[in-house]
């Protein structure tokens, strides 16, 4: 069910005191049965989320990276030097029960940690993208169902890990995972994910936005789908999936059902205490102004909608559950002090372009 906007203020302001805590310090008790897991990468975004949670329920956590992302950020914790471009060695004669794969971006590196392993790790985890799907996904589609994007040579490593066939590649991947750990691979395909650490100005820019205050162009409908999932909820439930036992892949989007633009605008809005108002303008209006459209994540425009409307039944039958979309912009808020909020937290048009187009459109709605 839809979080309504009434319900978000509620929950909001109920679990206030916990929210100055990192969500991924909630950890419902101490697993059953502490596990032994590898995480090829680690200090990334996600990375910590999975860490903290792991820890917390009891688990113990060998790193495995090249150590040039955050050297420093878990100084007592097991970290093996070494890089996914065919340099595993300090991988080889140790076993863990489970391995989470954060840093797969090329089928060879995956299918050679992948063949690595195998023997030595009961069940691979690997963090692959709903971007895994081509771009025929439809909102009748299941993980089974969907069509996987295509990249006309799959040995084609020359792009960057996010460049135009990431999803192909990720796809390529998971086939590689599946192939050597069989029903013993899990396969997580994420959309777009938030919440504390994360890089990218996709909410951080309208928390940011909306704490400058005064009037915000918002592109497009009121009433676009939005799928958003904290980093924290993403990773406390991939860590029970291998207490409990998960197999194949899994949709992990959220919320329940996809927010709509202009309740968790008006959320986030009242979670930043902003007294801003928001104007809605016509994306293709937009388009025929400015040339060049920066980065608003869903509002972007970019892929087909249902892309921001994935089927997550499978992922919530197995326990994925949601904290508020507040929450997570109270855990970001509490962040952005630290960061320049010069550039509207790296999303959207800058102040100047954002104000031309505002006083543009309202003379055009007057004319
Ligand atoms: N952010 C999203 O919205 C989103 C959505 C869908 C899926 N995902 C997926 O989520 C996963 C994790 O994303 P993230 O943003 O947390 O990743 P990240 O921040 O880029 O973390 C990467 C980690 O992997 C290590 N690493 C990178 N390249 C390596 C290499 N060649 N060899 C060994 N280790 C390497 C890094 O450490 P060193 O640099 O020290 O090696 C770091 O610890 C990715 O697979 C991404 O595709 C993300």
């Amino acid at each position: 069910m839809q979080t309504s906007r009434r319900s978000f203020i509620r929950s909001a302001s109920a679990v206030g005191a916990l929210a100055a805590l990192p969500g991924s310090v909630l950890a419902q008790g101490v697993a059953s049965k502490p596990l032994d897991i590898l995480i090829l990468g680690g200090t990334g975004f996600i990375g910590p989320h999975e860490i903290n949670y792991a820890r917390a329920r009891g688990h113990k956590i060998t790193m495995f990276n090249r150590g040039k992302t955050a050297p420093g950020m878990f100084r007592d914790l097991e970290t093996l030097i070494g890089d996914r471009d065919d340099q595993l060695d300090s991988l080889k004669g140790r076993d863990w029960d489970a391995v989470i794969d954060n840093s797969g971006f090329y089928p060879r590196h995956t299918r050679l940690s992948a063949e690595l392993l195998h023997g030595h790790v009961d069940t691979y985890m690997f963090v692959s993208s709903i971007s895994a799907y081509a771009d025929s996904l439809t909102l009748d589609d299941d993980e089974f169902s969907a069509a996987y994007a295509v990249m006309d040579d799959p040995s084609d490593e020359s792009e960057s890990i996010y460049g135009p066939t990431y999803g192909a590649r990720k796809a390529l991947c998971e086939q590689e995972v599946t192939r050597v750990f069989g029903d013993k691979a899990i396969n997580i395909r994420p959309g777009i994910i938030t919440g504390t650490g994360d890089p990218t100005g996709r909410l951080r820019h309208w928390l940011v936005r909306m704490q400058i205050g005064n009037e915000i162009l918002v592109p497009g409908q009121e009433d676009l789908p939005v799928q958003y999932i904290d980093a924290s909820d993403l990773c406390g439930w991939m860590v029970r999936m291998l207490e409990d036992g998960g197999s194949g892949p899994y949709n992990a989007v959220g919320a329940e059902e996809p927010y709509r633009a202009r309740p968790l605008l008006e959320g986030l809005r009242d979670a930043t205490g902003s007294k801003s108002t928001l104007t809605w303008i016509d994306w293709e209006w937009i388009r025929q102004e400015v040339a060049d459209i920066p980065s608003y994540g869903p509002w972007y425009g970019q892929g087909p909608i249902p892309f921001m409307q994935v089927n997550n039944d499978r992922a919530l039958a197995t326990g994925l559950t949601f904290r508020p979309i507040e929450d997570t912009a109270k855990d970001m808020i509490a962040m952005l002090d630290q960061r320049s909020v010069s550039q509207f937290g790296r999303g959207g048009f800058d102040p100047k372009t954002e104000a031309a187009l505002l006083k543009k459109w309202h003379s055009s709605r007057h004319r």
